[in-house]
């Protein structure tokens, strides 16, 4: 599937990680869908990228809420037909100890990070599902002989869900996003495995640190700077031009055979295995 005429959903695009992605979509030809919280920064977004002449629309939406993401799903379909690509990108982090976090920050987590993946990627697969299937009913009136049990022609459609290299590694003081991202790569595997015979590839990609309002701030602290660096073989952090990049491959046919993965970009993080010093 060329992203070129394609159109996408960026939850959480007004900025950081999904704001790249969102550029770099729309660079490639998509028309792109900013669905945020913030709507100052997402409405910005869209306008800077149709100043560059591309289409975006933004789109209000609280990820957790599933009559907001209803909405919002409806809204985008409003706006450009159809759905090809969805960047279930929205997250969030509370820390503290284990023994320390209130239930009401473990919620508001997994409300974002785990079940808004959930309801924007059921939501919008359920659009994909009636999209290919209004397609090939068309094809079936057009062709008699065509068998409506062959496997569709087109994709239906991509599904891109953020995840984290604390997907699989653990931070003490990260408990719900730990728990999270972890969802999300299951969640990534069971949304493979049910949609695959929709046409509906669904893959992950992991970060490390990267270069995002939150990593600011740490970036400025150099004993937690130096913290980072120290589990970073490479020796920097990422851009989130980097992730978006990944985003854009599985989004295209380059990658029309991969579904139910994890991709990390985490500058060497999860291979480390004590291979370099830990300081
Ligand atoms: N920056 C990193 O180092 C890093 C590393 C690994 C994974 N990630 C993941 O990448 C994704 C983006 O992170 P980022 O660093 O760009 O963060 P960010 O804080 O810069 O951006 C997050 C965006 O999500 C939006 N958002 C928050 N809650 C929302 C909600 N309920 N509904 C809709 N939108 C909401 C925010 O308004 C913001 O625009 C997250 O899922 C994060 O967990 C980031």
């Amino acid at each position: 599937m060329s992203t070129s005429g394609k159109v996408a959903i960026i939850t959480g695009g007004a900025k950081g990680i999904g704001l790249a992605c969102a550029q770099r979509l729309a660079k490639d030809g998509a028309k792109i869908i900013i669905a945020d919280i913030e709507e100052n920064e997402g409405k910005q977004a869209c306008a800077d990228l149709v100043e560059q002449g591309h289409e975006a629309k933004f789109i209000p939406c609280n990820v957790g809420k599933k009559l907001n993401v209803r909405n919002m799903v409806a809204a985008a379909v409003d706006q450009f037909g159809r759905i090809d690509i969805l960047v279930n990108n929205a997250g969030i982090i509370a820390g503290g100890d284990f023994l320390e976090i209130s239930e009401k920050d473990f919620d508001r987590v997994i409300k974002v990070n785990l079940k808004g993946a959930f309801l924007v990627g059921q939501a919008v697969a359920r659009q994909m599902v009636k999209q290919i299937e209004a397609e090939k009913a068309n094809e079936k009136a057009a062709n008699e002989s065509t068998d409506e049990h062959e496997a569709p022609k087109h994709e239906a459609g991509v599904i891109i869900n953020m995840s984290s290299v604390n997907a699989v590694l653990a931070i003490p003081t990260q408990v719900p996003y730990t728990v999270s991202k972890g969802g999300v790569n299951q969640l990534t595997k069971v949304m493979a495995l049910s949609l695959a015979p929709h046409g509906i590839r669904v893959n992950a990609v992991g970060p490390g640190s990267i270069m995002t309002d939150i990593l600011k701030a740490v970036a400025n602290d150099k004993a937690a700077n130096d913290r980072i660096m120290s589990r970073t073989p490479m020796g920097r952090i990422g851009d989130p031009s980097e992730i978006a990049s990944i985003v854009a491959f599985l989004a295209s046919k380059n990658a029309s055979y991969i579904t139910g993965q994890t991709i990390y970009a985490d500058g060497g993080r999860l291979p480390l295995n004590y291979t370099v010093p830990v300081e």
